[in-house]
This record gives structure tokens, sequence and C-alpha cells, in this order.
């Protein structure tokens, strides 16, 4: 269903209630989310990105019925990602002479995904498109934000910015806009989308703030690809990614592990509880990774000053879910955050110093050789744990 954004500006996507896993099972979607495609309608009518490919009729036949194929003069793809793109090979099927505005690296993706030699327009940062009336749609490469064909779409003369995945969140709502929809919700989703996606993109993103900010554009609507459109005071979600992409820390520590008879839950117990009352001042978290679901555990490990994470030892390795949250963890490059592992064995305990050479691998400061200790954790070792605690607090920083 069409709905309107601002003046000859209609949002045109699709609300997905039932998205629970998104890039593959790479990323929880609890909340849903959606695709937003736009539809500028002025001397020229252009659509701005597509919906994911399981949408594609339903969205190509509500465009036919409440605008007419006919009357769309050109497509903008912002990012060829399948999610915005996919109902392309449906619209483009239907009408195949509409062009379609995009970087040279978004057409070696259309073409890699779809093999498909459409009309397609390359498009570099300040290039604009007139659609009369006064107004033009200027395009800004945003190379990764978050891949390499990555770009924005600036409405001049309507001051929208259709920004698509940046300054968007997983987030399915009948309410179109940030000041309509449930604020804790919307910035848990928010930060959970920068931690998780944005993260090991921080340098780009800092850069391409500075860039649109020193454009001086007026602006009044950030209309992302994903959730909630920013008309309230759009600026704020600018202001938080800015914070972000400036290696973003909280007075938090994150204790996350995986453990076998639980000898390594009472390890992290016992430093939580020396974290505690060594720094009554530093939110602590503990997440058993089995068991939490793994972005919100990497949502914690971005809000943190520092980290310890824990596995028993199992044939010389990690357990499997500690090394998959760690294999995503290094991939990410946390920056400004310190760290140390732990871990309870019976045999041979290499765990720890895996651990920690990964954390180091992924950008992590590794204050100290962490504590490993053997077989079942008795009074006098939860003590040792409590004391390590106390003291990796005050190594990151953590005095009361
Ligand atoms: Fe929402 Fe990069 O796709």
């Amino acid at each position: 269903m069409m709905r309107k954004v601002a003046e000859n500006v209609s949002w045109v996507g699709k609300i997905d209630w039932e998205l629970k896993k998104f890039h593959g099972s790479e990323y929880s979607t609890h909340r849903g989310s959606s695709y937003n495609s736009y539809l500028v309608r002025e001397e020229k009518t252009a659509l701005i990105d597509t919906v994911w490919m399981p949408f594609a009729k339903e969205f190509v036949d509500n465009l036919e019925a409440e605008v007419g194929l006919a009357n769309i003069d050109f497509v903008v793809q912002n990012h060829a990602e399948v999610d915005h793109s996919g109902a392309l090979p449906e619209l483009l099927r239907r009408r195949p002479d509409l062009p379609i505005y995009c970087t040279a690296n978004a057409v070696k993706s259309l073409k890699g995904h779809y093999h498909q030699d459409w009309d397609f327009r390359v498009v570099k940062t300040g290039d604009s498109v007139d659609i009369g009336n006064g107004k033009k749609l200027v395009f800004v490469e945003a190379p990764m934000l978050h891949w390499p064909d990555s770009m924005f779409t600036y409405l001049a003369g309507g001051a929208i910015l259709f920004s698509n995945d940046a300054f968007g969140q997983h987030l399915a709502s009948e309410r179109l806009f940030n000041d309509a929809v449930d604020q804790n919700e919307l910035w848990e989703e928010c930060v959970k989308y920068y931690a998780n996606i944005l993260t090991p993109f921080s340098s780009f993103v800092t850069k391409k703030i500075q860039e649109v900010v020193g454009m001086n554009l007026p602006l009044e609507i950030i209309a992302p690809s994903h959730g909630v459109i920013w008309r309230d005071n759009p600026l704020q979600i600018v202001t938080k990614y800015a914070e972000w992409a400036a290696d973003y820390q909280e007075n938090q520590v994150t204790i996350f592990y995986d453990s076998m008879w639980d000898g390594t839950r009472k390890l992290a117990e016992g430093m939580a509880q020396g974290i505690a009352e060594a720094s009554p001042g530093t939110k602590i978290v503990a997440h058993n990774v089995a068991k939490t679901d793994k972005n919100d555990v990497i949502t914690d490990v971005f809000r943190s000053k520092a980290v310890l994470a824990g596995s028993p030892t199992i044939n010389k390795g990690i357990l499997n879910a500690m090394a998959g949250i760690l294999e995503e963890i290094e991939g990410l490059r946390f920056k400004n955050k310190k760290a140390a592992a732990f871990g309870c064995y019976g045999w041979s305990g290499e765990a720890p110093k895996l651990i920690a050479e990964r954390l180091a691998k992924g950008g992590f400061e590794v204050v100290d050789e962490g504590l490993k200790t053997l077989w079942e954790p008795d009074a006098a070792t939860i003590e040792a744990a409590r004391a390590y605690g106390r003291a990796f607090a005050g190594k990151i920083g953590g005095a009361a």
C-alpha cells in the first residue's frame, strides 16, 4: 500500500513481520524488518530501490495498480544486495526499457546476481537527474556503507536523503516514521544494526558524515531502506552514527562464554562479582553464547569497554558456539576495547590461550594471561575468580 512520505514522495515498500533471520542466518531480526522503496513523482517519476525477491510479484502488482508501470520513468538502485534489488527481474520483465541509475560497482553486482543486460546508467558523486518542477535527484557514492556499490540519493528541492542501508533498522512497523514508534525498541534496533553490520566500516562512516554535513544541504527527512523514516530531528541518527563510529564504548564489561559442566560458568559468575565489587559504576553483562542470540551478544560487546571470553577445552580447542562468535567478532574489528580469556579444564587446557589469540587478532588489547583453572571450581577457585575480576576492573580503568 502506498503511503505518503512528503509532497510527491511515497513509500511503496514491503513490511516483513515474519522475518526472524536475515543475511541467511547471520542476523536475528526479532522485530521483523521492512524493505523500503520510494516513489518520487514530479514531471518525471523515479522509483528508488525495490524489495526482496519473495515479495517481487506483490510489489510490482501494487505498483501497476496504484501508479501504472507505464508511468515510471526510471529506477534508482542505491545498492544491489538482493533485499533491495530482488524485484528488478519482475519489474524489468514487465518494463524491459526502464533505465536503472546506479554506481559502476552496482552494475557488476546486479549483473552478477541476475545475469541481465539491463539499461544501466552509471552515476558518480555529484551526478544528477532533473525530474522537473525545480527538483532533481543528486547521487552521492557511499562505498563500504556497507558494500562497495552503495550510494545515497538526495532529492534537491525536497530535502530528502534516501540513504539505503545506512541509518536503517530491522524493525517492522505500521508506523512509518521515527517519532511514531516505541523509542526504546527503535534505538535497540539501531545500535544492533550498527554493531553487527557497520562496525568494520566505521572509518568510512566518519568520512561520509563529514562529507555530507560539509555539503550544507537542507535536510528534512532521512529515508533509509529498512525500518522507519527519520522525519523528527533526522540529524539525531547522524549524530549517533558519528558517536558509534568513534570507537564507541560505555562503562560496561561483557562476559561471554560457553560451558560444558558449568565450571566455566562458575568462573564467569565469580569474575562478574569481582568486577562489581571493585567497580560499582560498571555495568556487567554475562552471556552463555550457546544460549543467547549471537547478534545480541555482539551488540553488548560493541557497548563494552572490555570483555572476558571463556570456554572449557575440548579436543585441544574451543567449544563450537564460542569459536563461531569469535570468528564473527574478529571480522567486525572492534577498536579501543580491552579483553582477557578464561576457562576451566580437565586435561590440557588450551582454550584460554586460543581465545586470547583470536581476540588479539580481532583488535582487542589483551591485558593479561587470563584465568585457567583445573577441574570443577571449589570455593577457593571461585574466590580466585572474584580476585581476578577485581584485578581486571583495575586494568580496564574501572575504579569506583
Ligand atoms: Fe539491506 Fe545491504 O542490504
